[in-house]
């Protein structure tokens, strides 16, 4: 018989596509003729295998050789051809039993010397198998750790050709050269540990060393960071440089349930593709980090790229964070791009041979300066920028995408006592985690009936209508709708980051002051301010005048609706009783006073919104 056949797969985006390898012997000229859509790398196939058949100790066979790649229809690229190649034709060549390769799944490229080199995306090719009843796939040996993850599947992980042949036809696998010494970069993963350029996927334990407890002062930023990991807000920090934006983005995966088993198959599925699941820690199961650098280019952030594509930015942060650092210095279409993703959930490439999808659902975090020195307040100290400088640099953030971010923060400049005093109640990463785990659990409990899993994900008008809010809960929205400073659209955001400031405080729904909190961080303007005042304010120069709001503070805030310091409690002090703040944090009730006299002192100098 000069006809065998064997199977692999063919990735389309992060999904796998069963190919058929046939490959028929017939007399005449020997030849060797490649078919069925194969793109240039795998064209190239021909001369890899045929001198790794040879080079392993094999004849090839001088006959006229058709290997045929079905369906015919689906692109294929890439090298991960090889070995099945390679298979089906020494059995077309009698040189393997064909039955013995016929159910088997191989995956895997070959080195001119017969060696088995990984690919990328072996755990969705093996997820792809799996689902198309296969019980045994041959991959290469470093990408065997990866292939086993999916359960049901054997997996018989080869470092040469010649070592696979001993298995199929019984025999001793022969010695090959030791693995590489441990610690050492492995010469055969080369170029798959390439990130894409300016495109850092963090997925070693980095982001489990960095500790909230570092980040000095912050309230109100730290508490955004809280509310956004725990409802699954798009969040934008704003502030001068060295304030600690990026210090508490860094932070924010960290905070992030851990992943479940679906969506970690899934993350690690998507840094299969991009070649960058790192060694010996075959399944990625916290939330990634990506922070692209503003010269990323857009194959880089939403993916693409010749021959097998390569997942972008959004799709390495699937299921985690996407940190746009300097977000203004970004080009304004790569910013556009993000819209299709912020509203799916998934990245749709258009390619000549057919659209691809990746997966895309990331907390978008933004971080930047007022204006391009950094220094412009509404104050207007020390600013070199014209006020038309910092228009266009604040308008380089289209409307559109700001008005998917629920929360936007103005991180102030930490001050010199904060910095240099310990703050012994500062949480760490793990108190603030355990709050956002409860929290998100009190959510998907709620939302158990529905299509939803976090309070982000909720349509407007079924959070308007499906749950109610707390009697009065909604007195200052009121009052904002009435004089133009929040749309219809602004208020659904406002109310989802109500709920999820309710489930952080451990109540069954939002009241007046989950709403009044939701409020400042929504537009991050501190409540009462005149619309007036955000206009010229913005442009620079107009001092502010207060139109505070007439009701006493909640607990934990000050009148503006900014976040204080929890007070430390003093054992000395008499003082009154402790009462929890939203967050059933210890507070005093001196801190509303404090906070009351410095947000006076503000309004006086021209406060910033
Ligand atoms: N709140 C803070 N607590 C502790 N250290 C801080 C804080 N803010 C800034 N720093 C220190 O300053 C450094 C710079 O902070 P970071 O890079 O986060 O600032 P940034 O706001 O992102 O600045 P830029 O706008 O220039 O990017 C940090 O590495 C840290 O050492
Ligand atoms: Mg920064």
């Amino acid at each position: 018989m000069a006809f065998a056949r064997t199977c692999s797969v063919a990735l389309v985006g992060v999904d796998g596509v069963i190919v058929e390898v046939q490959a028929d012997l017939e007399p005449g000229v020997a030849a060797f003729a490649l078919v069925g859509l194969p793109d240039k790398a795998l064209s190239e196939a021909r001369d890899r295998v045929r001198a790794a058949v040879v080079n392993s100790g094999e004849a090839w066979p001088q006959r006229k050789l058709t290997v045929g790649l079905s369906p015919a229809s689906v692109p294929k690229s890439g090298s991960g051809f090889d070995l099945a190649v390679a298979c089906a034709v020494l059995a077309a060549a009698e040189r393997l039993d064909p039955s013995s390769i016929a159910e088997l799944l191989i995956i895997g490229e070959l080195g001119l010397d017969g060696r088995v080199r990984p690919v990328r995306g072996v755990l969705p090719s093996v997820l792809a198998a799996a689902d198309a009843g296969y019980q045994r796939v041959v991959v290469a040996e470093q990408t065997a750790p990866e292939a086993s993850l999916v359960p049901g599947v054997t997996v018989i992980g080869v470092r040469s050709l010649r070592q696979l042949v001993a298995v199929l036809t019984g025999a001793s696998a022969p010695e090959e050269p030791p693995d590489p010494i441990a610690g050492r970069p492995d010469p055969l993963m080369a170029g798959l540990m390439l990130p894409s350029a300016g495109v850092r996927g963090l997925v070693d334990d980095k982001a489990a060393r960095l500790d909230l407890a570092d980040v000095a002062g912050q309230y109100e930023a730290r508490r955004a960071l809280e509310i956004a990991a725990a409802g699954g807000h798009h969040l934008y920090l704003k502030g001068p440089p060295g304030a600690g934006k990026t210090m508490l983005a860094e932070r924010l995966p960290s905070l992030l349930p851990p992943l479940t088993q679906k969506e970690a198959l899934e993350v690690t599925a998507v840094h299969s593709v991009a070649g960058l699941l790192p060694v010996g820690r075959p399944l990625i199961d916290t939330a990634p980090y990506c922070a692209p650098h503003h010269s990323t280019t857009m194959p880089a952030i939403v993916g693409g790229g010749s021959g097998l594509p390569r997942p972008g930015a959004v799709s390495l942060a699937h299921r985690g964070v996407l940190f746009l650092d300097e977000a203004p210095e970004f080009p304004v279409r790569v910013l556009d791009s993000l819209r299709q993703p912020l509203e799916s959930g998934e990245v749709v490439i258009a390619r000549s041979a057919g659209s691809l999808r990746l997966p895309a659902r990331f907390l978008l975090c933004l971080a930047a300066n007022p204006c391009p020195c950094g220094r412009h307040s509404r104050r207007g100290e020390g600013c070199e920028c014209s006020p038309a400088m910092v228009s266009r640099y604040q308008g380089r953030l289209s409307g559109p995408l700001l008005d998917r971010v629920d929360l936007q923060v103005q991180v102030a400049p930490v001050t010199r006592i904060e910095l240099m005093e310990r703050d012994t109640t500062a949480e760490n990463t793990e108190t603030v985690a355990a709050r956002v785990l409860a929290a998100r659990e009190r959510a998907a409990a709620r939302l158990a009936t529905t299509p939803w899993r976090t309070n982000a994900e909720v349509p407007g008008h079924e959070l308007r209508t499906r749950w109610q809010l707390a009697p009065g809960a909604l007195n200052d929205v009121a009052r904002q709708l009435e004089r133009g400073l929040l749309t219809a659209r602004g208020l659904d955001r406002v109310l989802r980051v109500a709920w999820t400031v309710a489930d952080l405080a451990g109540r069954d729904r939002p009241d007046q002051r989950d709403v009044r909190t939701a409020l400042v961080l929504r537009t991050g303007v501190e409540q009462g301010l005149p619309l007036a005042e955000r206009v010229y304010g913005r442009l620079g120069g107009i001092p502010a005048q207060r139109v505070g709001p007439v009701d006493e503070p909640p607990e934990g805030q000050s009148r503006s609706g900014r976040f204080e310091k929890p007070d430390c409690p003093d054992p000395e002090s008499p003082g009154p009783p402790d009462r929890p703040d939203a967050l059933g944090r210890s507070t005093r009730s001196g801190s509303a006073k404090r906070s009351g006299k410095r947000d006076q002192h503000r309004a006086d100098e021209g406060g910033e919104a």
